[in-house]
């Protein structure tokens, strides 16, 4: 299991249940990346997709403690146990954790790599993935040159989990 997040030089993640950013090329690569795999994401995170639809040709997986939600789409988990459950009947996918902080936090021990989109500015954020720089398990073992995009300077980085 994999976790994909693009963040500000803080960490940021997000921002009154949005994106900080949106940069075409980050989310064209996020979709080559993820088509046909799994996803995982939170409740909230999923509101912020267009229609508030899951992503399509994309198995979802939809994290929610609300028993009575069904989504047309995607599969709705109700705990952690449930979404390991789930992932375990796709060992042919890759699974990909997108989000938001609380889907990361959860699963970040479960995931053996993070791929970054490290996006060189600081933008008022209200929600935040774990500084990997300060967590001594992982490690950035791949850092891409730095693109722009309408102004945006940002570059791709691939941090690894050390195991022990
Ligand atoms: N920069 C990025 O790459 C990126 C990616 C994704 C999201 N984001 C941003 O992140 C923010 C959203 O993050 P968030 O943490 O507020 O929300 P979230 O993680 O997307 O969703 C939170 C919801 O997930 C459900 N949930 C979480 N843990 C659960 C558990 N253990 N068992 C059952 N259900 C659980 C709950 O849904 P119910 O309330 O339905 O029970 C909870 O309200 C937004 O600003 C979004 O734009 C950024």
């Amino acid at each position: 299991m994999d976790a994909i997040v693009a963040v500000d030089l803080a960490w940021g993640i997000g921002y009154q249940d949005d994106l900080l950013f949106r940069i075409k090329a980050d989310l064209k690569r996020f979709k080559e990346m993820t088509m046909g795999q799994v996803v995982i994401l939170g409740r909230k995170t999923l509101q912020t997709f267009p229609g508030g639809r899951p992503l399509p040709s994309r198995i979802n997986l939809v994290v929610s403690r609300n028993q009575s939600l069904v989504l047309e789409g995607a599969t709705v988990c109700h705990n952690r146990a449930e979404v390991l459950a789930t992932v375990a009947q796709y060992p042919d996918r890759h699974v990909y954790v997108i989000g938001g902080s609380s889907i990361y936090r959860e699963f970040l021990p479960d995931c053996q790599r993070v791929y970054v989109t490290r996006v060189h500015h600081q933008q008022q954020a209200d929600t935040y993935f774990p500084n990997l720089d300060q967590l001594p398990e992982w490690h950035c073992v791949r850092s891409e040159p730095a693109q722009e995009e309408n102004g945006l300077v940002f570059n791709y980085l691939v941090y690894e989990k050390t195991n022990g």
